[in-house]
């Protein structure tokens, strides 16, 4: 057996890197963490033949093809855990309180765009898309766009294919999964193409302002288990594009163990029968406008 080879990281390297890594994509790496990024990055100092961490640094800050191991980097330090069906009480919100009201108020528009920001290999928005199967397809007529985006080029590979393991269903009901899901050879499971057809999936980066200016005008917004991994200064950046984005009334889910609080007053919290929701005033700010709500802590 070979054993891999840990190239030592010095602690005044750790903290450029770490400084490095956080500017690009929100991801912060604490003291303790010094360890971890030598582990998963040695790999790739041997990969170009360098010699020291402080090399690599040079090379993802000026190497012509930075763009590239910026690429496998964040593939090596992203954490994709992602399941179909996750996160049921949200989910029931979702469908039961959240899509009704949507079909009224936007009646007259008759447009709906849903945007799972960080949709790791593809299961949130494809769950997002068969709920919406579920509901009824009122929408048949509407301009229905499901994007799914992710940072890491390779769970969007995952994604785009639309083929899953068991594991992918530990929450996924059999009515759903033989209803959506086709069984293939070896364990396999391949989504409908009706579904697949909803989704769209697109490479972006939430800190990159230049590719977030491109999403507008969003009707509900999934960024579950995303942000947890962010400081409080990006998940500040990520949060206040995402109230650019969202249309007046439109909605923010995060994860169940997420909250804006020190993060942002800008969003009423909105108590539903299933779940706690994050809502974008129809105008003006959040503050003063249901105080009691937005006042209480989600957790
Ligand atoms: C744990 S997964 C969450 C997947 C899904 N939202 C869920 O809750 O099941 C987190 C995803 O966020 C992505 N991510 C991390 N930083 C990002 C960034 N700056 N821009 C876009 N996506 C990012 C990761 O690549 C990863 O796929």
């Amino acid at each position: 057996m070979f054993e891999e080879q840990i190239i030592p990281l010095p602690d005044d390297v750790f903290r450029l890197l770490r400084d490095f890594i956080h500017g690009y994509c929100g991801i912060f790496f604490d003291d303790g963490s010094k360890f971890l990024l030598e582990r998963r990055l040695s790999r790739r100092l041997e990969q170009h033949r360098l010699k020291s961490f402080e090399e690599y640094y040079h090379f993802l800050r000026y190497d012509r093809k930075r763009e590239e191991e910026l690429t496998v980097l964040v593939d090596n330090l992203t954490t994709n855990e992602t399941y179909f069906f996750r996160e049921s009480p949200q989910l029931r919100a979702f469908s039961e309180e959240i899509l009704p009201e949507l079909r009224q108020t936007l009646a007259a528009r008759k447009t709906l765009r849903i945007w799972s920001a960080g949709c790791s290999t593809g299961e949130e928005p494809y769950t997002i898309a068969i709920l919406l199967l579920e509901a009824g397809e009122w929408w048949r007529d509407w301009q229905v766009e499901i994007l799914g985006s992710d940072i890491n080029q390779r769970v969007l590979h995952t994604a785009r294919k639309g083929v899953y393991k068991k594991s992918a269903h530990r929450a996924t009901s059999p009515e759903m999964l033989s209803k959506y899901f086709i069984e293939e050879e070896k364990g396999n499971y391949r989504i409908i193409d009706k579904v697949r057809g909803l989704v769209s999936f697109s490479s972006l980066n939430l800190l990159d302002p230049y590719k977030t200016s491109l999403i507008s005008n969003v009707d509900v917004i999934f960024c579950r288990n995303v942000i947890i991994y962010f400081d409080k200064e990006a998940k500040k950046k990520v949060i206040s594009s995402f109230h650019d984005k969202l249309r007046g009334g439109g909605y923010l889910l995060l994860g169940h163990s997420e909250s804006l609080i020190n993060i942002s007053n800008a969003f009423l919290l909105r108590t539903l029968k299933n779940d706690m929701v994050y809502q974008k005033p129809l105008r003006g700010t959040a503050e003063g406008s249901n105080s009691k709500e937005q006042s209480m802590n989600k957790f």
